[in-house]
């Protein structure tokens, strides 16, 4: 079976003042009805043969984590005494599994729109695993982001996937472009799958102070019900490092799968936007109710105030409470560094 690892670490403060500290990004209904950690979870029904997920989350998130996931009664909590990062958190869930396990690594807080060609590749990548790889999902890039993984699409294994030439964690710009040009790279959607012996076992190779506390830290955690605390101090001594550039960028067993699935990780508010339905002018309206007068693509996201706009073209508002956001298109980006949005 394969055992969804949900990781919910996140704060999200792209998208303030909408995701907040007290409730951020992965808690919040951005597309749809449900929330991101809502749809992560359903996106591996028991049905289709997933087991129980096992999310691993920090205390301050674990009320919503509980509240939203739902009536799932075969999910279990690992409760981080501190962040460090994801190569940790993915360790704490493999101790509290059997060697032969396969882990399916879902962050929390992206969208996407084909479920179904996730649970296909899910289960090709989990095949994967099975035979010793260490599985990404590969995004078709579409621009030179710098703040994602990139894949070399190496020779094929069999119509299943890809051997990884190269991985490659956020590249400056230049190389981004480079691989952009080059075309034979993907992105790297951030979730993967691995088999748990093999995964521990890259871990110990490639950062062995992280392997080494993580294990005696579950040695000595306490289960509380369907929670697992680690222990705190031995814990807070491991070393804070991603996936991607403990692991990933290290093993020579590391594979791909293609997923076309219309994923996002939602990374602004302008993906947001790009991922919501939009009316023949390319604007849409969320929350409140907005007169919207000789607009085109332009997003409303009101929790309460009416909102009126005249003749604004790529432009984004968003009301929260006391907060009020107006943005270009192109000003998304910095919307994580307004001071309200830092000291919140
Ligand atoms: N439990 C837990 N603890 N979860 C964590 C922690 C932690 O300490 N740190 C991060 N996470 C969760 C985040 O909430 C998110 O769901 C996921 O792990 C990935 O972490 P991010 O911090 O969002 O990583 P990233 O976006 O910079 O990069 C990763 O994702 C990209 C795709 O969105 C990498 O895997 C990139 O290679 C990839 O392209
Ligand atoms: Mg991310």
């Amino acid at each position: 079976t394969i055992v969804p690892v949900i990781l919910c670490g996140g704060s999200g403060t792209r998208l303030w003042p909408r995701s907040r500290a007290a409730k951020p990004k992965p808690f919040l209904p951005l597309v749809g009805e449900q929330t991101l950690f809502e749809a992560t979870v359903a996106r591996c029904p028991a049905a289709a043969g997933f087991a129980g997920p096992i999310v691993v989350t920090g205390v301050k998130h674990l009320d919503h984590v509980e509240a939203q996931l739902g009536g799932r009664a075969d999910a279990r909590v690992i409760v981080e005494p501190a962040a460090r990062n994801t190569a940790a958190a993915i360790a704490l869930a493999a101790h509290r599994l059997p060697q032969d396990a396969i882990m399916l690594v879902c962050p929390s807080d992206h969208h996407i729109g084909r479920p179904q060609v996730f649970a296909e590749a899910a289960l090709k990548a989990a095949a994967l695993a099975e035979e010793g790889w260490l599985v990404s999902f590969g995004i078709e890039a579409t621009a030179p982001e710098t703040g994602f993984g990139y894949l070399k699409r190496g020779e094929p294994i069999d119509e299943r996937g890809f051997r990884t030439a190269q991985f490659v964690e956020k590249p400056d710009l230049e190389r981004a472009k480079a691989f952009l040009a080059d075309g034979s790279y993907a992105w790297n959607g951030g979730i993967f799958a691995f088999r748990v012996s093999d995964f521990l076992a890259e871990l110990a190779a490639h950062r062995p102070q992280i392997a080494q506390t993580v294990c005696e830290s579950v040695a000595k955690g306490r289960e509380e019900g369907a929670r697992f605390h680690p222990d705190a101090e031995t814990f807070a001594a491991t070393q804070s490092d991603s996936v991607d550039y403990a692991v990933m960028e290290n093993t020579d067993r590391a594979a791909m799968v293609p997923a076309d699935m219309e994923w996002s990780d939602i990374g602004n508010w302008q993906a947001l936007h790009d991922a919501l339905e939009r009316d023949g002018n390319g604007n849409t309206v969320r929350g409140a109710v907005a007169e919207l007068v000789d607009c085109r693509n332009v997003l409303v996201d009101s929790d309460g105030p009416r909102v009126s706009v005249i003749g604004l073209e790529d432009v984004i508002v968003v009301v929260d409470g006391d907060d009020i956001v107006i943005t270009t298109a192109a000003g998304v980006q910095k919307v994580g560094k307004l001071s309200g949005a830092v000291n919140q």
